[in-house]
Parts: C-alpha cells; structure tokens; sequence
C-alpha cells in the first residue's frame, strides 16, 4: 500500500549520501511530513535522546539510513567504535519504534555483512554462511545485528519492521575525504588532481580486474520508496544495479568522465580483494524495480557534484 502524503515519515540519517537522496525524493512527491533532525540535534547513540524524540514525535513510518559509516583506514583503526556506535543507533531506534506504535519500519543494511567469499551473485538467504571481511568485522556485525533485529520483532511482535542491503552506492552527496570516500569519489578525486596537477599517469592497486556492482544514489531511493509503499515481508531484499563493471573499465570511465588525459597504470604487485562481487537483486526486480541511471551519467552527476560542492 503506497504511504499516505501526509503520514509522519522519520529519515534518520536524512544529511548522509542515501538518506539524503531519500529525502530529496520524498520532498519532490510532496510528502508533506517527513521529519528530520540532523546529528548535532539528536545523537542517536543517546537512548534516553532517541526514546524521548520518538515518544514525543511518534512518527508512522521510519527509514534508517543513518549509520556510523567509513572506509578501510577507520574501520581498521576504531572497529570497536563501528561496531558500538552503529549497534546504538539502530537498536535504539528499532526500540523505540516498536514501543510507540510505529508501523512500518526499514532499516538500511549494507552488502559488508554478506560473507566475504560467498556464491556470486550473492542471494538473501546466503547472509550468516561465512565469515564477513576482517577489516569492517565491527561494522558488519552491526549491520547483521541490525537485519536480525527487524527480522525477530517481525516474527515475535508481527511488527512490519524490515530491512534491504542496497550495493555499492555513488551519486550527488558522496563523500571524497579520506575518511570516508569508497571507490568511485577516490578515482574521481584522483583524476581531477591529475588533472589539474598535469600528473603523466594515475597509479591504482592491483590488476583492475576485479569487478564491482554500483548503484546511483537516486535509483536506490526508488527503490527504498518503493520497499516501504509495497514491500511486507520478514525477508531481507537486496537492492543492486544488477550489472557489474571491471575496475579497469570503471577507472577509464572516470577517467574521460573527468577529462584527465594521462595514462592509468596497475600496480599488480598489490591485492585486488575479491575478483567478482555482485547482488542477486532478482526478488526486487520481481516488484518491478528497474535502476534508470545510466552508468557514466550518474558518473558525470558525481563528478558535477564534486566540482560545484566539494571542491
Ligand atoms: N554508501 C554506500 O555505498 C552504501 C551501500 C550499501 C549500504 N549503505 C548503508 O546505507 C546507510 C547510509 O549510508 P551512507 O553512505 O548514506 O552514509 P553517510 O553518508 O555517512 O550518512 C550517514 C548518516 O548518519 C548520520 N549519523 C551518523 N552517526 C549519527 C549519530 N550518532 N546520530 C545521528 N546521526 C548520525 C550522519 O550524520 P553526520 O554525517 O552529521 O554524522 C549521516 O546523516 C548505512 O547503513 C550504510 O551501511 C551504504
């Protein structure tokens, strides 16, 4: 049942790379009550802040995007802050949705909490057959934690709390510090200084060989729009693009995306981490989800982005 226009829907995490994208497409449907509050105005790590903002608040509807994110570097130097500062956020806001009537909630998982050598392309029910990547292990037992929650309060509450594992998402709102930048904001960041330093050539690790599954950001709001006005089952749902790009290819891309005209070269004597990895987003394409970006627009969009607001 599509959601009502005027019912109260809470985007937690609505200033992040996803949640934003959600929020942007929400205000441009004209939903009339979507609540927001950013971190400096509610820490969501705070039970006593979060029970008091939803007991006060009671919104219908809740989507968590909000999350303690990062790349390898912090997820490596803090995994305890990963793993605690993301177990509060969700259950606190799980908890409290479940003591205040709300009825329907969905929490935003992420593909790191499949096994690292899973069967490709990874389905649903291969969640919990292996052990996830040791670097971001805080970070995906969290993101698991999170699943299992919705999934139990589902089953013992007959509560309609659910939760998807989007891919690796891209677009307008991408962060490009250190910190925090994944694939595509590090090569766009890299060859825009190649470019504007004249460098003769670009240095990636490993063969480029390995491929990867990327989602633009709006596309997986659609898809996050359309989970929670159709989606009602206590079954996880991934949400990918459903293709897959080599590194190479995705670095050429950028690469004339940006206008850099020097050589990119591989350094083969370092790691390419998995050489395939891919959602099976089979069950979402069946309640007719279909990505509409195309791959180098939402490439050239992210690359505007960065030019016009990050820059
Ligand atoms: N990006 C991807 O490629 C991808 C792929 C699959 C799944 N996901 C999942 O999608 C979710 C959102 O990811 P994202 O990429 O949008 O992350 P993001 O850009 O870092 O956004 C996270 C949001 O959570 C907020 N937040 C963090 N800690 C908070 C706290 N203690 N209290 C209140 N707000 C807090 C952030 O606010 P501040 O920035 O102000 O701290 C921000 O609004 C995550 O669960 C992630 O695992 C992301």
């Amino acid at each position: 049942m599509t959601i009502p226009k005027d019912a109260k829907i809470y985007i937690a995490g609505h200033t992040g790379l996803v949640g934003s994208a959600l929020y942007r497409k929400y205000q441009k449907l004209r939903y009339k009550n979507i609540l927001v509050k950013s971190h400096s105005e509610l820490d969501l790590t705070d039970q006593r802040q979060v029970e008091t903002f939803i007991d006060r608040e009671k919104p219908e509807y809740i989507v968590i995007a909000a999350a303690k994110v990062g790349g390898i570097r912090a997820n490596i130097n803090k995994p305890a802050e990963f793993l605690y500062d993301n177990l509060m956020i969700q259950n606190n806001i799980i908890w409290s949705a479940l003591h205040h009537n709300v009825k329907k909630l969905l929490y935003i998982s992420c593909g790191c909490a499949y096994p690292t050598r899973s069967n490709q392309p990874i389905k649903e029910e291969y969640l919990l057959t292996g052990l996830p990547e040791p670097t971001n292990e805080g970070f995906a037992l969290a993101k698991i934690a999170g699943i299992k929650l919705c999934e139990k309060i589902f089953s013992e509450y007959g509560k309609n709390f659910i939760a998807c594992i989007p891919t690796n998402t891209y677009g307008v709102g991408d962060h490009f510090d250190n910190e925090r930048s994944h694939v595509i904001p590090a090569l766009i960041k890299r060859f825009h200084r190649a470019k504007t330093d004249k460098l003769p050539a670009v240095t990636l690790w490993g063969t480029g060989r390995a491929r990867r599954e990327f989602i633009y950001v709006d596309d997986l709001a659609d898809a996050i729009f359309l989970l929670m006005g159709s989606y009602d089952k206590n079954e996880l749902i991934n949400i990918g693009s459903g293709e897959d790009v080599s590194i190479k290819d995705l670095a050429l891309l950028i690469k004339d995306v940006v206008g850099y005209k020097g050589k990119i070269l591989f350094d083969t004597t370092k790691p390419d981490g998995m050489l395939k990895r891919i959602l099976d987003s089979s069950k979402i394409q069946r309640l007719g989800f279909v990505p509409e970006t195309n791959f180098r627009r939402g490439l050239e969009k992210t690359y505007f982005h960065f030019l016009k607001h990050v820059l």
